[in-house]
């Protein structure tokens, strides 16, 4: 722990989100106060464990950045808060701006919408010379045909919305015949649940990467970038590019983990991560050696990507994170060299969920997010998921495979 930090109250905008337990462990273990900004809806359904995290919370409107600004600001005065950290993709530039605006440590506001908005992130990355997918934008399927053939982006080509998440939207389209429904998809989000906020619904339209994927957090503090591990990435190769788990290490060779945690830096410097964290995904063309990059959010990882990068080389990205954000240096030593992996349990169709039954397989864990009963949806996003393993092993391979099995050997019936 960190004797400077003792008692710091840091401002977490939204915790609700996937790294939400991550971040409240390690506020315990920097002995930081955590408090948490939200709408009194959303509020309401807190988790009893994340009730029990916060020292307090701001109701607010998180929608309305003027009134929330003015809130948020007010209650960080009253409360002695002198950090703030996102833990919710949309709202990274609130906290940039709440964060600017208190003088206290942050990202570049000006640029902070670049993280959020995968249109503006081109641009960021375009300006910053960061490699990525060529791209066009279209307001619907008309302006789409005839972008996609002006750009020459050619087939299989990525159609995905402007401001969204978790693959909601998101299609590999191998032909102009396959365009207009894509678009239909991309564009079905107007608004970001459970806050209501407006999304951008134009789609962006990039030319399809191959090759294997993988995601690398950068952590950074007063402008100076700390790469932190490789994790490679599975998902579906179809039409939906659903996440199926993560491996960490990643087992690349040192040249290419070095290029890989040098492009992810690039990333985040080029959206204006200064005093923050990162979640940056790649992939490498096959035989080129050069990541490209498909997107970066000015957050810590969903997934329990968190869980698993600590499982295998004892780094806390969310301590990390907080260190970051309270203006201390960060510690990102690798302390442990073990493999650990995360296989999400997804349904082969929608229906509702009759019974799982997961089986105990040593070296291995298992969660369940839905119950029997539970409605699931169609396995075309990651809210499709029934549950997870984790597997920690002494190779990734062998992490890999255990993980695999138990998924392999779950009895599940949706009906
Ligand atoms: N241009 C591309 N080339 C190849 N694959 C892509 C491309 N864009 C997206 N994908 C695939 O689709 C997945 C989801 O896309 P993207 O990350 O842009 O959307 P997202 O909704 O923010 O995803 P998530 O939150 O699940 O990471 C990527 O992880 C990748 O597997
Ligand atoms: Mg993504």
């Amino acid at each position: 722990m960190d004797a400077d930090t003792d008692g710091t109250g840091v401002l977490v905008v939204e915790p609700m989100g996937n790294a939400g337990p991550f971040l409240a462990e390690a506020a315990e273990r920097l002995g930081l106060r955590l408090y948490g900004a939200t709408h009194r809806e959303v509020h309401e359904g807190y988790a009893p464990w994340l009730t029990g995290a916060l020292a307090g919370v701001c109701l607010t409107d998180l929608t309305d950045p003027g009134r929330a600004l003015d809130d948020l600001e007010a209650y960080c005065r009253t409360h002695r808060i002198s950090a703030v950290a996102a833990c919710w993709e949309l709202f990274t530039p609130l906290a940039a701006a709440l964060a600017a605006r208190l003088g206290l440590p942050g990202n570049d506001p000006a640029l902070a919408r670049a993280a959020r908005n995968k249109i503006e992130m081109a641009e960021a990355f375009r300006a910053a010379g960061v490699p990525a997918p060529a791209g066009a934008v279209a307001a619907d399927a008309t302006e789409a045909h005839r972008v996609a053939a002006e750009a020459g982006l050619g087939w299989p080509l990525v159609v995905k919305p402007a401001e969204q998440g978790g693959s909601w939207g998101v299609s590999v389209v191998s032909g102009p015949e396959e365009l207009d429904e894509a678009v239909a998809a991309a564009r079905r989000f107007t608004r970001a649940m459970p806050h209501g906020l407006p999304l951008d619904n134009r789609v962006l339209l990039q030319s399809h990467v191959p090759g294997a994927e993988y995601s690398a957090e950068t952590v950074v503090c007063e402008g100076v970038a700390y790469a932190l591990p490789v994790v490679a990435k599975e998902t579906t190769t179809g039409r939906y590019r659903v996440e199926t788990g993560h491996t960490c290490p990643a087992g690349l060779s040192p040249e290419l983990d070095r290029a890989v945690r040098h492009t992810a830096a690039r990333a985040a410097l080029a959206v204006g991560v200064r005093n923050g964290i990162a979640h940056t995904e790649m992939k490498v063309p096959p035989g080129s050696g050069s990541p490209v990059v498909i997107e970066t959010g000015a957050r810590l990882p969903g997934d329990n990507i968190c869980e698993i990068v600590e499982a295998a080389t004892g780094v806390s990205e969310a301590v990390a994170y907080l260190q970051a954000v309270t203006g201390h240096p960060p510690d990102t030593r690798v302390t442990r060299e073990r493999a650990a992996a995360i296989r999400f349990l997804l349904p082969e169709r929608a229906g509702v969920l009759e019974h799982v039954r997961v089986p105990e397989i040593p070296g291995t864990r298992a969660e369940l997010e839905l119950c029997p009963g539970d409605p699931v949806p169609e396995p075309a996003d990651s809210a499709g998921r029934i549950g997870h393993v984790v597997a920690v092993a002494d190779s990734p391979e062998r992490a890999r495979s255990l993980a695999a099995r138990a998924i392999d050997g779950t009895r599940l019936h949706v009906k």
